[in-house]
């Protein structure tokens, strides 16, 4: 589920590999870099990993010894680990394995492979999941489901009546959910994407899409409604609804890292209020990212966003008719937005 951010513990003692292995996974992944197996087991009593990459020679204790631990306690047993380390030698690898790694990768690495790799380990152990469930197991998640919308949604109206009453500016709550929705339901038919959709709560997801702005809690009403063109000084500080809106959402992710269910309601989120300023070419916000180095949910808030900016009647501008901003986000196709996203989109926006 590397969309809605999965949690990846890095163990090395050597504080480069874990910058390079940070660097390499923290724009699809949440990272969590720990510099020895005794903190590493320290820190797994309130943490639960999707994923283990493991240094193999560490002083205090080795990465043969932490796995053997980690196999022996009920609630570390399935989390999978990949050894990663400067040692080579088949002999090596196959000891690695024996003792219950899922991989074993040799450094250095290339950063594009790297993460191929721990994308592949990720999408293997969801598909063991998802063969692994049974109708008890889904009827539980279902009522789990429930509760959290329950409390999502008095979340969601505190939020939006905190914005309506504070400086006047309306969060229009509802709308990107209905340009993503079709989106979504589209692309979990379509072979390019349905592995990626399948590993999405889709209604959670559409929930915390609507605190793509939350930032905008703070932006001045002089900025948000003025009718003309923003000063370069305005246009920065409305820019600055993204690292706001990044700030408050991860504040409210460590007082709910434990539980799993809201973490996920507010990784999408994050992901939502971070990335859907920044546009394929590089020429977004804040972090001028490009193509695929941009989360595939920051892409497709991107598309949402637009829709619902152009269709909503502004202080600065009107509405525009659904057609018009058809063709204004088919333009922007390969410069804003993915192309091939846009070409999903206008597979759905025939019907206004
Ligand atoms: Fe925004």
């Amino acid at each position: 589920m590397e969309n809605y951010r999965k949690l990846i513990m890095v163990v090395d003692d050597s504080i480069s590999a874990l910058l390079v292995a940070k660097d390499a996974l923290s724009d699809a992944y949440k990272v969590m870099t720990v510099p020895s197996a005794l903190k590493m087991l320290e820190m797994l009593e309130r943490h639960t990993p999707d994923l283990i990459l493991l240094d193999v020679v560490m002083p205090e204790m080795s990465g043969y010894e932490a796995i053997k631990i980690l196999k022996k306690n009920p609630r570390t047993k399935k989390i999978p680990v990949i050894f990663l380390t400067a040692m080579n030698g088949v002999d090596n690898e196959i000891e690695g394995l024996n003792l219950g790694a899922v991989d074993y990768i040799t450094k250095p690495f290339l950063p594009s492979v790297f993460r191929k790799r721990v994308a592949i380990q990720l999408s293997a152990e969801s598909g063991i999941a998802l063969f692994n469930h049974d109708d008890c197991l889904q009827d539980r998640v279902t009522a789990r489901t429930k509760s959290i919308l329950g409390f999502q949604s008095k979340f969601l109206k505190a939020i939006v009546e905190l914005v309506e009453g504070g400086n006047g500016y309306r969060i229009e709550s509802g709308r990107p959910q209905h340009c993503l929705g079709p989106l979504l339901s589209r692309m979990n038919s379509m072979d390019s994407y349905k592995e990626q959709t399948a590993m999405w709560d889709a209604e959670i997801l559409l929930y915390s899409s609507q605190l793509h702005d939350v930032g905008k809690i703070i932006t001045p009403n002089s900025i948000l409604k003025k009718p003309g063109k923003l000063t370069v000084n305005e246009f920065d500080e409305m820019k600055s609804h993204v690292p706001l809106g990044v700030g408050f959402i991860k504040k409210l992710e460590e007082e709910n890292e434990d539980d799993d269910d809201d973490i996920r309601f507010l990784q999408y989120a994050e992901i939502f209020a971070g990335f859907h300023h920044e546009r394929w070419d590089g020429s977004g916000y804040p972090n001028g990212l490009m193509g695929e180095n941009i989360p595939l949910l920051g892409r497709l808030m991107a598309i949402a966003d637009v829709y619902e900016a152009l269709t909503s009647e502004r202080p600065y501008k009107k509405a525009f008719p659904h057609n018009d901003a058809v063709r204004i986000i088919l333009e922007g196709r390969g410069k804003h937005f993915d192309p091939a996203l846009v070409d999903v989109f206008e597979q759905v926006a025939d019907r206004p």
